[in-house]
């Protein structure tokens, strides 16, 4: 295949019913158990790269945000090994939308390299299948290899480069299951997933957590492919706050609810014993995640509209992974 030196990507973020929370190997980024999503229609990266010669260094925008030397550097040292794959010695040019805030939780890492993946291969016009792009994507935020297979997605943790990628279980039209985000706060938050997972030795639950983890993985499995949404969504909250409880008895402590995450859980609960069932997710930040049948769908989201601290709902369904675009950002 021939360079094309200019390509477009958009890629979801996901959402994880059993989550990776801490790493077997930091720079590989192997993580410790294997992980479940589920990838989201209307939370997304747009991504365009190009090379030429007439590009003096590498370059990144993030429009509408910004962004730290830092996480340039992160973006450029992941290019880097795609370049040295593509035997490019090019600069590169790198523009990128999210159309929702970065760093509250809402995985903007696993849409923004997986994004930046697929653009980036496609303009060093490698030929790569989805297990190499899983696997190129993971090196970039672990997450992101979920976010390149499509619908609902297994990560085989594994333990080499290799034998850790993501694959589909099930195609986004197998199951009408709706994710509706419920912003409680545009705040950014402290401390990132990378940095968080490095304490995880530092729980005493830790060793707990992940002996329950392969477990919950097979039970969430049969749930999933039985559709039980009642287990299934009694499962997920439990993950959920199992990973928080690990967070939270980190040191330093990771505490990234706020009062109206704490709030909407509550009212979560209570609607259940009235009749709406729907059960809540929580990642790296302070937003919730409601996990609902497309019955409920409406009665959820009227609900949610009605709450002041509820600055912004997404609903989403599930939908196929990293894709390329003629679209281009520039
Ligand atoms: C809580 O994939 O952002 O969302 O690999 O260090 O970039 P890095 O971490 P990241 O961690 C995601 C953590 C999580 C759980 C999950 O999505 O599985």
């Amino acid at each position: 295949m021939g360079k094309k030196l200019k390509a477009s990507s958009i890629s979801p973020a996901n959402i994880a019913f059993i989550k990776y929370w801490g790493k077997k190997d930091k720079k590989l980024r192997i993580p410790l158990n294997s992980s479940i999503s589920m990838n989201l229609s209307h939370v997304y990266t747009h991504t365009t790269v190009e090379f030429a010669k007439n590009f003096k260094e590498d370059t990144f925008k993030l429009l509408n945000e910004k962004t730290s030397s830092m996480e340039e550097k992160r973006v450029f040292d992941h290019i880097n090994i795609i370049k040295s794959k593509a035997l490019i010695n090019l600069k590169a040019k790198i523009v990128s939308v999210n159309n929702f805030p970065k760093s509250t939780g809402l995985s903007s890492s696993a849409s923004g390299f997986s994004a930046l993946t697929m653009a980036t291969v496609e303009a060093a016009g490698l030929n790569l299948n989805k297990k190499e792009l899983s696997q190129l994507a993971r090196l970039g935020s672990g997450s992101a290899c979920r976010s390149i297979p499509d619908g609902f997605v297994k990560w085989q943790a594994g333990d080499s480069h290799k034998n850790s990628y993501a694959y589909s279980l099930f195609s986004p039209k197998y199951w009408k299951l709706y994710d509706v985000i419920a912003i409680v706060s545009k705040q950014k938050k402290l401390t990132s997933s990378t940095k968080g997972q490095e304490l995880i030795k530092t729980s005493p639950f830790f060793k707990k957590r992940l002996k329950s983890v392969n477990n919950n993985l097979k039970l969430l499995s049969h749930y999933l492919k039985k559709k039980d949404f009642t287990n299934f969504g009694i499962l997920c909250e439990q993950e959920a706050l199992n990973m928080h409880a690990v967070m939270i008895t980190s040191w330093p402590s990771l505490l990234y609810w706020t009062p109206n995450t704490l709030k909407l859980i509550k009212l979560i609960k209570k609607w259940r014993q009235n009749n709406l069932e729907a059960y809540f997710t929580i990642n790296t930040g302070q937003d919730v995640h409601i996990l609902v049948e497309e019955a409920n769908l409406e009665k959820l989201s009227s609900k949610l509209k009605q709450l002041k601290f509820v600055k912004k709902i997404i609903i989403n369904k599930p939908t196929i992974g990293v894709r390329t675009t003629e679209k281009h950002l520039f």
